[in-house]
């Protein structure tokens, strides 16, 4: 039998500020319903240069240590998954090492591929830890990133920041994954990248929904197929295979996607029985197994790598209890591209453990900013950083000195460097 693995405690750390969507439209004299409804976004986080990838990895990390008491001789791979590096060769993962003073015994490494780095990482680490070679240790997966397309772009009103850090364990009170069953989708296309030197990404919007939602169908299927063979889809007659998923939680780059992928979803189930959509239909499945899980993403705005993690928030912070020992299905998809379904169930300390991310506070807790603002810190070089007290328990990036990025916060000690 395979040892139950997946994660056991998760985290989130987020930008102090936000811009909301509507003010961000009369600013550029655009429809606001076409964000809120045609996006379906409420509002974006948006960093300073002083919270990067690594000072947002790095709060999200000593959140889950702080969380859940976790021994530090226990870690034994620290993977970041991110589409935000700040260096060529250096990872995330070892910034975040040094500033919490992670063990010297753990591989350390990023994962890269767009938006899909975090699930690459969490899926490494699922099977690292079921095949027996964690020998008792357990992991750390960080999805983190800046999603940064421009002041004026199309794809301005779909950018945002932040973390998610999970505990990757034998233990997975909040999710235990199905290892082994799920469907992946890969191909060489330009729907979204970013050339080394360029702080902003180059997309072309539409083409990459659609490679988006090929990648989903393919995915989706080849998981069906698996789920069938491990018996995992009790098919009852008149009720679709993915109406057998709980909750289904995808890749959100912008809420509305969410919808789409849903009903791409659905449509290769019909597909397979020769049967047409009802849209009626469609719209009350997407109410009860997608809807809850977008409303921290619609607060936030993408989070590449993390989004699909921040729509498991949006779930789970609504329905924990209902949700427990029930499965769920999740897509994840990044440009360029692989897309991957897999499904897991609920734990009986996703609840508990939920109430420890504290998401209202941390959603609370962030400041409004107007437009003018926001385009402020948008034209802000990134070195060096402005500085700021960190807020508590938060890590800033501060500026490079001696050719080496300098952070300050958190526990204190000798990453604190001051530029004048
Ligand atoms: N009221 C309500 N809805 C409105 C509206 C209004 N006044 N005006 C437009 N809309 C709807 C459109 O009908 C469309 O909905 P649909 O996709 O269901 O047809 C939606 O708002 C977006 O409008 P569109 O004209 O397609 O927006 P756009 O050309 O500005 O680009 C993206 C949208 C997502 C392509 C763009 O923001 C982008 O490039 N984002 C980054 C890339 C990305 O996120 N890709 C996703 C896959 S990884």
């Amino acid at each position: 039998m395979t040892t139950p693995t997946g994660i056991e405690a998760i985290s989130l750390a987020l930008p102090r500020r936000y811009l909301d969507l509507e003010d961000l439209a009369r600013a550029r004299g655009i429809a606001p319903e076409k964000l809120t409804v045609g996006l379906g976004g409420r509002r974006m986080s948006v960093p300073d240069p002083g919270e990067d990838s690594v000072s947002l990895a790095a709060t999200a990390v000593a959140r889950l240590l702080a969380q859940t008491g976790i021994e530090r001789e226990r870690i034994g791979q620290l993977i970041v998954g991110t589409e935000s590096a700040v260096d060529h060769a250096k990872p995330i993962a070892s910034f975040v090492q040094g500033l919490l003073g992670l063990p010297h015994t753990m591989r350390t490494y990023d994962a890269q591929h767009a938006c899909y780095g975090g699930t690459a990482g969490l899926m490494a680490s699922a099977a690292w830890i079921a095949s027996g070679a964690a020998d008792g240790q357990v992991a750390i997966v960080v999805a983190a990133d800046v999603a940064r397309y421009g002041v004026g772009t199309a794809g301005e009103p779909t950018q945002g920041a932040g973390a998610v850090a999970m505990l990757v364990s034998a233990q997975p009170a909040v999710l235990a994954l199905d290892l082994g069953v799920c469907g992946v989708s890969s191909a060489d296309v330009h729907d979204f990248w970013r050339p080394l030197g360029r702080r902003e990404a180059l997309v072309d919007g539409h083409y990459s929904i659609e490679c988006y939602l090929e990648a989903l169908a393919g995915a989706y299927t080849r998981w069906r197929s698996r789920a069938r063979g491990r018996g995992l889809l009790a098919e009852g007659a008149g009720s679709l295979p993915s109406e057998h998923l709980a909750r289904v939680l995808y890749h959100v780059p912008f809420c509305k996607m969410a919808r789409k992928a849903h009903a791409r979803v659905r449509q290769a189930d019909l597909e397979a029985i020769d049967a047409a959509a009802n849209e009626a239909e469609t719209a009350l499945s997407f109410d009860r197994q997608v809807k809850s899980s977008l409303e921290v993403c619609a607060e936030v705005g993408n989070v590449y790598t993390a989004s699909l993690y921040v729509a498991l928030l949006g779930a789970l912070r609504r329905d924990a209890d209902a949700l427990r020992g029930r499965r769920i299905g999740l897509f994840s998809y990044g440009s360029g591209c692989c897309g991957e379904f897999f499904s897991g169930v609920v734990g009986d300390g996703a609840a508990e453990a939920l109430r420890k991310v504290g998401v209202e506070a941390l959603l609370e807790g962030r400041e409004r900013i107007d437009v003018a603002e926001y385009e402020r810190i948008m034209g802000l070089p990134v070195d060096p950083a402005p500085w700021e007290e960190p807020l508590e328990g938060r890590y800033r990036f501060v500026g490079v000195a001696d050719g080496r990025r300098r952070y300050a916060g958190g526990r204190g000690g000798p990453q604190i460097v001051r530029l004048s």
